[in-house]
């Protein structure tokens, strides 16, 4: 058995501490179902071990929190103080390429959340995200695939968003531009006689954003591909065949004339029908919908190729390895796939610092026996146990 800080000197050995993020220590007062927590993690693989209901995804949500301001599962901050309690606090201790860093988080019930990085106010969250860049995969990303278009645009504006930020701002700005237009049309009642004056200027504002955000999304996509299919390769050995298409209105060669000619369905529907806020996805597998014909280990697989190169993408972007969150990441995968996967992930020149879920312990103990760099905790009842 590994314990934790084994791993630790080996990469250090390497130099790979001197160009990465670390977290080296992570304190929760009144987070979920932790009153009071603290847990140190080491470089290499961090397994988080505990039954159903014991707090492991809360911990990678505290990890997530850091990273992108906001809970990955339960978006109303409120929800996510533990009950009875005034507020929560999330203390990190960070090795920033080399350099100490904190950033902690603190939310109390009424007021505004505060991101604060060693010890200053980040002022708008937003400009916060990136700073401590993470890529989470959890078991609900598999809707990424099963839900709407808005869940796929979702994932990979986030990507894009962790790394540009020309292409956030232009999606506030589209966003903004799109409710003012879809509240004048609701207002409007479906009157065809519709003031199409103020309409033109909402237009001549939105178009041009509508072609930055596409030509962004279908640049990125291009960029994407081979880094989802290199990891789909490697993971899953060949016999599938896993491709992403992306889909858009503003490719087509009339699109100005076509949303033009769509106003008349605006008016009636009363919201914009065509453009940016329309794009999706299409995800297939051995050429067909895996939405509809992909079995759950495939589309489990499928997210995961997504993820990684989600991680990958984000790195070759930043020049360094965002953290890892793998949660429950075994799950409706057969031996075989998690045997690929554990080797993938115990790359080491490819990975800094990775955290494991898993409710079965002797699964996780047995797949990562062999593994150098792996450290095991455990978690019961929101308390940590010790030793693991
Ligand atoms: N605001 C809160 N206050 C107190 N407890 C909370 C709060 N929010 C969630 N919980 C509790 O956290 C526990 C769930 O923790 P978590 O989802 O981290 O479990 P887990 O170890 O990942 O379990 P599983 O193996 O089933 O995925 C539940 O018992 C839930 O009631
Ligand atoms: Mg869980």
């Amino acid at each position: 058995m590994s314990q934790p800080g084994l791993g630790c000197a080996k990469l250090t050995e390497k130099g790979l501490a001197a160009k990465s993020m670390k977290l080296n220590r992570l304190k929760l007062i009144n987070f979920k179902n932790y009153l009071e927590l603290n847990i140190d993690f080491t470089e290499g693989i961090n397994c988080i071990l505990g039954k159903n209901g014991m707090g492991k995804t809360n911990l990678l949500d505290a990890i997530h929190y850091i990273s992108m301001t906001r809970s990955a599962i339960n978006s109303v901050d409120q929800q996510n103080i533990a009950h009875g309690q005034p507020f929560f606090a999330i203390n990190t201790e960070l090795d920033n390429k080399g350099e100490a860093r904190k950033v902690n988080c603190y939310f109390e019930k009424g007021k505004k959340k505060i991101i604060k990085v060693d010890g200053k106010e980040v002022e708008k969250l937003s400009n916060h995200i990136g700073t401590v860049p993470c890529v989470l995969i959890t078991p609900d990303d598999t809707d990424i695939i099963r839900e709407g278009g808005e869940f796929r645009r979702k994932f990979f504006d986030s990507v894009l968003s962790q790394y540009n930020k020309e292409y956030m701002t232009l999606l506030i700005n589209m966003n903004r531009l799109l409710k003012q237009r879809n509240s004048f049309l609701k207002n409007n009642e479906g009157n065809l006689k519709i003031d199409k004056q103020l309409l033109d200027i909402y237009d001549e504002s939105l178009i041009p954003i509508f072609r930055k955000v596409s030509k962004i999304r279908k640049e990125f996509i291009e960029g994407f591909i081979p880094f989802f299919n290199n990891n789909y390769q490697l993971i899953f050995e060949g016999a599938e065949s896993p491709d992403i298409h992306y889909k858009s209105d503003i490719l087509e060669e009339h699109f100005e004339n076509e949303f033009k000619n769509a106003l008349q369905k605006d008016i009636i529907m009363q919201r914009t029908s065509m453009g940016a806020h329309k794009d999706d996805y299409i995800f297939r597998l051995n050429g067909r919908p895996i939405k509809k014909f992909g079995s759950q280990g495939q589309q489990k697989s499928f997210i995961i190729a997504l993820k990684l190169a989600e991680y990958d993408y984000l790195k070759s972007q930043i020049g360094f390895e965002p953290l890892l969150l793998l949660d429950d990441i075994f799950d409706k995968l057969d031996d075989q796939r998690i045997e690929h996967l554990v080797e993938l992930l115990s790359d080491q020149a490819r990975f800094h610092q990775i955290f494991i879920t898993d409710a079965r312990e002797e699964r996780s103990r047995a797949f990562f026996k062999d593994i150098v760099g792996v450290s095991f905790q455990k978690i019961e009842d929101g308390d940590l146990l010790s030793p693991a």
